[in-house]
């Protein structure tokens, strides 16, 4: 199986849009993406592509010295493959390159295999962001330190 990480343009818009409705049944929106992509100079948009099929998206953004994961997803179909690592791994090498010091990102409580991937991935469990969704469930602030100095 072929897994490769490139650039979010505004082909994979809908795809993105289409899968965070599935998914979390919210999105940043069609608006907000295109404008990420077209004008926002700090975000960091990536697609993984499996066999020329997109099978999952990460959005960051590189702010300094704290950069943020805004949102990760893989496809259903995809999961398990090792894309999310691979997605996340594509962000914190960035992040080593422009000397980022923090990556820092929001997970749901009950996330238990994403609590564990971003575990592997070197992040710990910061605090708890109570009702962080929808006023409702409660949310991990995970960081990542990364040693940089700007
Ligand atoms: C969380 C998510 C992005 C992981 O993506 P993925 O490509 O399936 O993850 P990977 O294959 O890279 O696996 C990463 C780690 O997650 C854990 N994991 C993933 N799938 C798992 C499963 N079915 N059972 C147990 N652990 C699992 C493991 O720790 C795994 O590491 P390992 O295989 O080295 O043991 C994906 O499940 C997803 O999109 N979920 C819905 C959206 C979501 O929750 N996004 C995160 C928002 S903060």
């Amino acid at each position: 199986m072929d897994i490769k990480i490139r650039k979010m343009d505004l082909s994979d818009v809908s795809y993105v849009y289409d899968e965070e409705i599935k998914i979390f049944g919210k999105s940043l929106g069609v608006k907000t993406l295109y404008k990420e992509i077209m004008y926002n100079d700090l975000s960091r948009y990536f697609i993984a592509i499996v066999d020329d099929k997109r099978a999952g998206y990460v959005g960051s953004w590189l702010t300094i010295p704290n950069a943020e994961i805004l949102n990760l997803f893989v496809s259903s179909e995809y999961r398990g493959l090792g894309i999310g690592k691979k997605l996340m791994k594509e962000v914190m090498d960035i992040c080593n390159e422009q000397n980022i010091e923090f990556l820092t990102l929001e997970v749901n409580v009950n996330n238990k295999y994403a609590v564990k991937m971003y575990e592997d991935l070197g992040f710990t469990i910061s605090r708890i962001r109570k009702k962080y969704y929808d006023n409702k469930e409660d949310a991990l602030l995970m960081v990542l330190e990364l040693g940089g100095k700007t």
